[in-house]
């Protein structure tokens, strides 16, 4: 038997930035993303006939075998389908996915919340979408965000067995169809701290941590309230603010973090310029240096071309709100 699945990262404009439980991936504050339709990771699915599970990464003309601490982090998932749904199976995986690995774009979450779907369908678990989400949180936290399309609220819970910590859509797709998200991509290198490492060392270290929660789940009812009432400007500016915070934690740990490189700053030099010609465009970033431009459809093309101006950008996305993940 083979199942396809695909399923988009997401991009959160109120970020998860550390686990109260590290082993069920229970976040400190509720987070609110968008789906980005512009990325996609494709999965098949089959049953390995050896005795341990299998893990491939299909790139454009080669498909090479994924070992070491990456496969590490996929088994321990296998582990935990196997132990929650009692099924004595291994599973032959091949992922592929249409963006860079490593370079600030969420592939885990697009990964294994098409992983979850996927394994949904071939074990005939029929769960539910939140019980999908909080299937697919334990593989990476922000993936439950990923089962569901458009803007995602993911509620942090308050439960020890974290029941009640999942995602659903709090706005459909089709709600912001101007809204866009433009990625910029100056290195394809992988990032130096993964996601993981980074949240642990600024819950223990950082001395500002014990503010970020509250302030997070400020931030995010003042997003929600941006995005009912679609205003850019709102959306922008709580979505910049909420990012900065983050990486101020980042800053202020023992040792120290910097995700954000030079280019980095010079293009957010760049946005405060361009905001100065009238052009509604702000930005996020997560554990990377990329920066996510957020904006409307109208002001794309001046946007892009100011951005062409810029030789350190090697790459440039578009997305618009996508879904969530599906069975192929
Ligand atoms: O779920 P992880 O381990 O990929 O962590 C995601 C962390 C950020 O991308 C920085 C923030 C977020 O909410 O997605």
């Amino acid at each position: 038997m083979l199942v396809k699945a695909v399923s988009h990262p997401n991009l959160a404009l109120i970020k998860y930035w550390g686990k109260r439980d590290e082993k069920l991936f229970l976040p400190y504050n509720s987070s609110l993303s968008v789906s980005l339709d512009a990325f996609f990771t494709k999965i098949e699915l089959s049953f390995s006939s050896k005795n341990e599970d299998e893990i491939f990464l299909k790139e454009t003309k080669k498909i090479k075998s994924i070992l070491g601490k990456k496969k590490e982090k996929v088994v321990r998932f296998l582990d935990i389908v196997r132990k929650n749904f009692q099924k004595n199976v291994y599973f032959k995986i091949i992922s592929f996915s249409n963006f860079p690995q490593g370079a600030g774009i969420a592939s885990s979450a697009s990964f294994f919340s098409a992983l979850s779907v996927a394994i949904n369908k071939i074990l005939n678990l029929n769960l539910s979408q939140k019980e999908l989400s909080i299937l697919s949180r334990q593989g990476s936290g922000s993936s439950c965000r990923s089962i569901c399309g458009g803007f995602v609220l993911w509620h942090k819970g308050e439960r020890k067995d974290g029941k009640d910590s999942f995602a659903e859509t709090l706005f459909p797709k089709d709600w912001w169809k101007d809204f866009r998200v433009i990625t910029l991509i100056f290195s394809l290198k992988e990032k130096k701290i993964p996601s993981r490492e980074g949240m642990r060392i600024c819950v223990r270290t950082s001395p500002f941590f014990r503010l970020w929660p509250k302030s997070a789940e400020k931030d995010l009812k003042e997003m929600i309230e941006g995005l009912r009432k679609k205003d850019i400007e709102i959306v922008g500016k709580i979505a910049e603010r909420n990012a900065l915070k983050m990486h101020a934690l980042c800053l202020s740990s023992n040792p120290p973090i910097f995700y954000f490189s030079s280019k980095t700053l010079k293009m957010i030099e760049f946005i405060k310029k361009m905001r100065e010609k009238n052009i509604k465009v702000y930005f996020t970033l997560d554990a990377g240096e990329s920066l996510h431009l957020l904006s409307e459809k109208k002001f794309l093309k001046k946007i892009l071309n100011e951005i062409s101006k810029k030789r350190f950008v090697k790459k440039i996305f578009v997305s618009k709100p996508g879904e969530g993940a599906k069975i192929l």
